[in-house]
């Protein structure tokens, strides 16, 4: 008995690296599974839908069922096609992973426009068009009487959360994310669909690079394979997970932080207007507790 025995799930960016795990573990507990990939690049050119085709085989060799989808998850038809192939194949969805993205990293000075527009569109506007078509399905079967245990798990970063130098498209789209991610939590909770985020590191031709030996260095537990990224998810696609809605988990290795949302780190209250000078003279109550300068990139 799998957890996820009789779902279908979608996974957008399954071909490789931290989507092809989730499709793998979602597999493994029982989901059919569509597995999205257009097969970019990593800064999004190209398309190969060899590695899509891979992980379906392997999803298949191991007992469960999965189909390839090989539409551009930030085009809104093509994310439309994504939705109805599950249901058109499966019969239903019942889960949905946001994964697919690319990146084009450069200092805001730097940056080109087609830069900005390419990253901005493949992981905001392609998390939110399969959300979209998703949401029509489910709420569609909600109002026709049905029980729905619709799930969204979307994929932020600690760029989103922190804000990383030379990656103001990536960091903005995936703070964005983040904030997509409470608003459709709070849209679709009566629908019986719960909505949540992860911020994982995991290596992946994404982070070689950046995390390169610290990956590497460690012979026991492998901290940065992307499996332990897919464990999470996987929970959060479940039904023991109901009661959860609206969270971001930080997730590495064996480490989940729940993070919560934006919260104040200091205040000031009065029943009159501030004046400018008022302030300068006031900002040290406002940040007795907290720094007033750019918070650390990450918790470690
Ligand atoms: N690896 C990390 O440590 C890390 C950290 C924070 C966030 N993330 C996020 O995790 C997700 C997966 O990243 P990864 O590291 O596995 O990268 P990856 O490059 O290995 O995989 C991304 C996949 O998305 C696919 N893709 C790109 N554009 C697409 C599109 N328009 N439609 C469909 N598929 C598309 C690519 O072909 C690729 O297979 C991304 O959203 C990334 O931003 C990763």
């Amino acid at each position: 008995m799998g957890m996820l025995d009789g779902k279908v799930a979608i996974v957008t960016g399954a071909g490789r690296g931290i989507g092809r795990e989730e499709a793998l573990v979602l597999a493994s507990q029982g989901a059919k599974v569509i597995v999205n990939d257009v097969g970019a690049s990593l800064q999004g050119e190209g398309g190969d839908k060899h590695p899509a085709e891979e992980v379906v085989e392997l999803i298949r060799a191991g007992g469960s069922d999965g189909a390839v989808n090989a539409s551009d998850v930030s085009s809104w038809d093509g994310a439309k096609a994504l939705v109805d192939q599950a249901i058109d194949t499966f019969g239903q969805l019942d889960i949905l992973v946001n994964n697919a993205g690319i990146l084009r990293d450069k200092m805001c000075f730097n940056m080109e426009e087609s830069d900005w527009d390419d990253v901005i569109r493949v992981h905001l506007k392609g998390h939110f068009a399969p959300s979209h078509h998703a949401a029509v399905y489910w709420r569609g079967r909600a109002k026709a009487g049905e029980e729905v245990t619709g799930r969204i798990i979307n994929t932020s970063s600690e760029a989103g959360l922190f804000g990383n130098a030379g990656q103001a498209n990536y960091s903005s789209a995936k703070a964005g994310i983040a904030s997509l991610t409470w608003v459709l939590a709070r849209e679709l909770g009566r629908y019986g669909i719960t909505v949540n985020s992860i911020s994982p590191r995991a290596r992946t031709r994404m982070t070689e690079n950046l995390f390169g030996e610290m990956a590497k260095a460690d012979a026991g537990f492998d901290k940065f394979d992307p499996r332990n990224v897919a464990q999470l998810v996987t929970f959060l696609a479940t039904d023991e997970a109901a009661d959860i809605s609206g969270q971001n988990f930080i997730v590495y290795g064996g480490d989940i932080w729940a993070t919560g949302g934006f919260h104040p780190v200091g205040e000031l209250h009065r029943d009159s207007m501030w004046t400018p000078e008022e302030l300068a003279a006031a900002k040290g109550e406002l940040f007795k507790n907290a720094s007033s300068q750019v918070p650390p990139f990450s918790l470690s």
